[in-house]
């Protein structure tokens, strides 16, 4: 089951049922330009047998950055960096997609010159790096969506073979999906037909920007956890108004910066037995659409993935986390040479510092680093190192 091929509304074709969920890389230079560690870790993947490859977030305006080393794509000054990154991530008959990303508030201020939002609410919680938001004007939302067609175009011109929005975790799209954050009056915030206007927009720009053979898919919350939030109801909404305008893939996942539900943090335990945190909700999903469904948060063991493949509750497994220690993880599963991946339980042994979720971040973002300077990951990796390393790296 696992390698099924998948073909998609656009005609593409997954040649299994195995996706790599995008993690931000951490590693490109100030400017955003991709060096030649991704396509080593690329490749490293590719070979791994992934089916579906999509990119750590790709920011679409230099002066609004989630953090100091992500990429950026907004125009093609350095595209030759990107094509060389493409050319490897698509060895073996990988599809490589690119996920464009605005951070909205969630825009770390000392690499952010411009702080933006649906309106002017600041994260509750560090506000020293996470400054208030100036509500977007109308122009200022039009902006965004030319940028995204504009970040999807250079994308499809550099060689990647598909692109994810993405409009779940908190960052700028679902900050206009949640009316915890949207409280806009205008035809941008209000009803959910209001709140996802935008998505809607940045869809319909991408696609034409593409073509009607490229595709095109969405990463997008169950729901954000948040009292007065963008709710499961809202979601299947959405879900509905994306499938009906032909988009190809859905990827379910969940939460913010305050509350990262997404992660697997603050879950019940029966959830964890379940294995894959957002089941129950994909269920639903499917009762709204036909539209192939990727789900990610949890997913460890074979038996699990191949159960939900079997029910049609979903299309595509979304894995993240264990692909940074274990890249052949797609071979292995499919060939039965395992059945399980691990799953590391990081701590430092400060409760400060692990309860900062950044601490697993950091340690799976070292991992992919080993990958980028052709070393292999190394699962018993100090958390402490890690977690110093990286807060310089930041700063710096
Ligand atoms: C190092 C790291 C970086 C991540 N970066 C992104 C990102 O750029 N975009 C995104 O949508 N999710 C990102 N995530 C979240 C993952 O895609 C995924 O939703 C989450 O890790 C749960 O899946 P898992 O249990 O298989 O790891 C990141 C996670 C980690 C650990």
């Amino acid at each position: 089951m696992l390698n099924k091929s998948l073909t998609l509304p656009c005609g593409r074709t997954i040649k299994n049922r195995i996706a790599k969920s995008a993690m931000s890389e951490y590693m490109a230079s100030k400017k955003g330009v991709p060096g030649e560690g991704f396509a080593h870790l690329y490749r490293r993947w590719a070979n791994g047998g992934v089916g579906l490859n999509i990119t750590g977030n790709i920011m679409i305006d230099s002066r609004s950055k989630e953090e100091g080393r992500n990429t950026v794509l907004e125009d093609n000054t350095n595209l030759e960096a990107w094509k060389g990154f493409a050319e490897a991530g698509k060895e073996n008959n990988t599809e490589l997609w690119v996920q464009l990303n605005h951070p909205g508030r969630q825009a770390r201020g000392h690499v952010s010159k411009r702080i933006v939002s649906a309106s002017d609410v600041q994260l509750p919680f560090m506000k020293a790096i996470f400054k208030k938001p100036k509500a977007l004007t109308e122009e200022g939302v039009l902006d965004i969506i030319h940028r995204f067609g504009n970040a999807a175009a250079l994308a499809k011109e550099a060689g990647f073979t598909g692109i994810q929005i993405h409009s779940a975790h908190g960052y700028l799209l679902s900050q206009f999906l949640s009316p915890h954050v949207n409280k806009r009056t205008d035809k941008w915030g209000g009803t959910i037909e209001n709140r996802s206007r935008l998505l809607m927009s940045v869809y319909a720009e991408i696609r034409k920007q593409v073509g009607s053979d490229f595709p095109i898919g969405v990463k997008i919350n169950s729901a954000d956890f948040q009292r007065g939030g963008f709710t499961e109801d809202d979601s299947l909404k959405v879900i509905t108004m994306l499938s009906e305008v032909g988009i190809d893939l859905i990827e379910i996942s969940g939460g913010t910066y305050e509350n990262p539900v997404m992660v697997g943090l603050e879950k019940k335990q029966s959830t964890k037995d379940r294995e894959a945190f957002f089941l129950d909700f994909i269920v639903k999903a499917r009762q709204v659409t036909d539209t192939p469904l990727m789900l990610t948060g949890g997913f460890r063991t074979k038996s699990a993935m191949v159960q939900a493949l079997e029910n049609g509750e979903l299309d595509l497994i979304g894995i993240a986390r264990p692909f940074a220690t274990y890249p052949d993880l797609p071979n292995q599963l499919i060939s039965g040479e395992i059945e399980k991946l691990p799953s590391e339980v990081l701590t430092t042994g400060s409760k400060l510092i692990d309860g900062i979720a950044v601490l697993d971040v950091y340690w799976y973002a070292d991992q992919m680093k080993r990958m980028a300077n052709q070393q292999e990951p190394d699962p018993n990796l100090g958390t402490w190192g890690t977690f110093f390393r990286n807060t310089r790296a930041q700063i710096g």
